[in-house]
């Protein structure tokens, strides 16, 4: 059994957790699951995310979204918060899941924090990725689906949703940073980030995101008969 790891990516408001849950019950009821399961390529699919997919996750989560205005963030600080959450995630349940052969969902993983810490907050970007490859140990992602709309549209989203988090408080130029920190992000490494256009409706963007996890399991590992 091979388990692989697919990460949902992009700025806020793109609906990348909708779709998640989405993709989920598209795998059971389109029979994905069951032929994958029957033939013996995977025991199973599960949802996760980051920051907060284990325990320590939970709480650093709560440090790093909720803004109780007492003491403001350090961007490195931040920075090292977000790859404990992820060497966590990494050993405690990625390695082991992937082993088991698990399909993974993924709300997040190391191109966020290229594009939110690196571009967004402007640290060093080679710092970044040492970091990166230090919290996830060589665990890449087999595939990126990167949601992309304008950061206008996703902001206005998130707005109607409610209270905004830490995150999505800061200021429009830092969003259009991070949303460069993406767009240079697809342009570098097309094998692995596909674009998807998340500015539809949302089953227009649970069309597009079907139609490619169609493509890779054909290709990872057989075609749905
Ligand atoms: P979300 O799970 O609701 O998308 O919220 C997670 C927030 O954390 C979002 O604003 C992106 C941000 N984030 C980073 O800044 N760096 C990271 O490495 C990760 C995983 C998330």
């Amino acid at each position: 059994m091979t388990g692989r790891l697919i990460v949902f990516e992009g700025v806020e408001g793109g609906g990348k957790t909708t779709q998640i849950a989405r993709s989920q019950q598209w795998l059971e009821e389109s029979g994905w699951l069951e032929f994958l399961q029957t033939k013996g390529y995977i025991q199973g699919v599960a949802q996760t995310r980051e920051p907060g997919g284990t325990s320590l996750g939970q709480a650093l989560r709560q440090v790093l979204l909720n803004d109780d205005g007492a003491e403001p963030l350090d961007d490195r600080a931040e920075l090292l918060l977000y790859a404990a959450d992820r060497a966590q995630h990494v050993e405690g349940y990625l390695r082991p899941l992937l082993a088991t052969g698990t399909l993974i969902l993924c709300d997040r993983y190391t191109d966020s924090t290229v594009a939110y810490q690196g571009y967004g907050r402007q640290l060093d970007l080679s710092l970044i990725d040492q970091l990166n490859h230090i919290a996830t140990n060589g665990l890449h992602s087999d595939l990126t689906l990167w949601f992309d709309l304008p950061v206008e549209l996703g902001l206005a989203r998130t707005r109607q949703r409610g209270a905004s988090d830490r995150m999505e408080q800061a200021d429009i130029t830092f969003h259009q940073r991070v949303q460069q920190g993406f767009q240079v992000l697809a342009h570098q490494f097309p094998q692995r980030i596909v674009r998807i256009d998340a500015s539809q409706p949302e089953a227009m963007v649970a069309a597009q995101v079907q139609d490619i996890l169609h493509t890779y399991l054909s290709q990872w590992y057989a075609p749905l008969p």
